[in-house]
């Protein structure tokens, strides 16, 4: 016993902020962005809270899935930092939605919601859960420095979550790890202990862009291959393809290497930037609103992050 995927829902932030608007602010250009990025513009959070647009989209989810809040078993959220860090963002989710169960975060970045389906796998598997509310939120505008236009370009804030219910869709699912805390990391620099002599550290998100780009490019690839063969499959079975949305040029480079066609993938990165964990159940609500997906279809999905993690399954839909 696995899952199967419900329902699903997104809210962005109303804030759209284009290329344009960036370059009033640093010294960048729509041109450069787009062309080493592919993003044109993103959403960014101003008088909404993250937990608003969380819990915006987990009653989406719950609307598609036709359930209710109280038919609720468990709420993960996959977030790298939410509103607070205590209570966790899931808790803050849980209250506003008035759900009395089991909530926790996981963070593992931008593979944190491949990470939380895996987790939320197990309590199905253990067959403590009827239905599962898995939540992706994310605010990326809060970890970098704006003066920095190598990095706050490149990301943007979201939400996106899935209702997942009893059923034995999850074909196939690989985790990995391989710990690196210098390729891209933010310090955490809330509270100072007076006992602490340390220097004091920057809290913004720093990334080795090159070391990133080669890491990612490599993950996607190798982890689709052994998902798709960890599910009995091969690429000509696959129906959809959801990469986590880095950058387009990660994208293209992952489709030179992988022998699926590019009108497979599905991609919402000139829209959004990227939006860490919320970048793959974003995808899988507008694909699903879309109607882009027939029951059975296959979905192949990578996820890659900070960590580094990596996070891939097949779903059958
Ligand atoms: N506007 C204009 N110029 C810029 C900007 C900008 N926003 N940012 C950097 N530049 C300049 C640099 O200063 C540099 O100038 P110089 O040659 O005079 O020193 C020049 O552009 C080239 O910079 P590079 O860093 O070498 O550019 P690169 O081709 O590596 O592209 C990028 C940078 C887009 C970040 C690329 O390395 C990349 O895609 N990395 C992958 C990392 C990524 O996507 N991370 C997202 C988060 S991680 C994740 O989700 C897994």
């Amino acid at each position: 016993m696995s899952f199967k995927i419900l329902g699903t829902g997104s809210s962005l932030p109303a804030l759209r902020v284009t290329n344009d608007d960036l370059s009033k602010k640093v010294d960048t250009s729509d041109e450069w962005i787009v062309s080493k990025t592919g993003i044109k513009e993103r959403r960014i959070l101003s008088s909404e809270s993250l937990t608003d647009i969380a819990t915006d989209a987990c009653v989406k989810a719950l609307e598609s899935a036709n359930a209710k809040i109280e038919d609720i078993d468990l709420i993960i959220c996959a977030t790298t930092l939410g509103d607070m860090y205590i209570p966790s963002m899931a808790c803050l989710v849980a209250e506003k939605l008035g759900a009395k169960v089991p909530s926790f975060d996981v963070n593992a970045a931008c593979s944190g919601f491949v990470y939380a389906l895996d987790v939320a796998a197990g309590y199905f598997a253990r067959k403590k859960v009827k239905k599962v509310l898995v939540v992706s939120a994310e605010q990326l505008s809060k970890h970098v420095n704006w003066q920095d236009r190598t990095t706050c370009v490149l990301f943007g804030d979201g939400a996106a979550a899935v209702v997942l219910g009893e059923g034995n869709n999850l074909l196939a699912i690989r985790l990995t790890c391989v710990p690196d805390s210098t390729a891209l990391y933010a310090n955490y620099t809330g509270g100072v202990s007076p006992f602490d002599t340390r220097e004091k550290l920057s809290p913004y998100i720093n990334m080795n862009g090159q070391a990133v780009y080669r890491f990612a490019v490599n993950a996607a690839c190798n982890d689709l291959t052994a998902v798709i063969k960890e599910a009995n499959l091969n690429e000509n079975d696959i129906s959809h393809i959801l990469l986590h949305q880095a950058n387009m040029r990660i994208i293209d480079a992952a489709i030179a290497h992988i022998k699926i066609p590019k009108d497979k993938f599905i991609n919402s990165i000139d829209r959004t930037g990227n939006v860490s964990a919320v970048s793959i159940p974003l995808l899988l609500d507008e694909a699903n609103k879309a109607k882009k997906f027939k029951k059975g279809d296959l979905l192949a999905i990578s996820a890659f992050g900070a960590g580094l993690t990596t996070g891939a399954c097949v779903i059958r839909w």
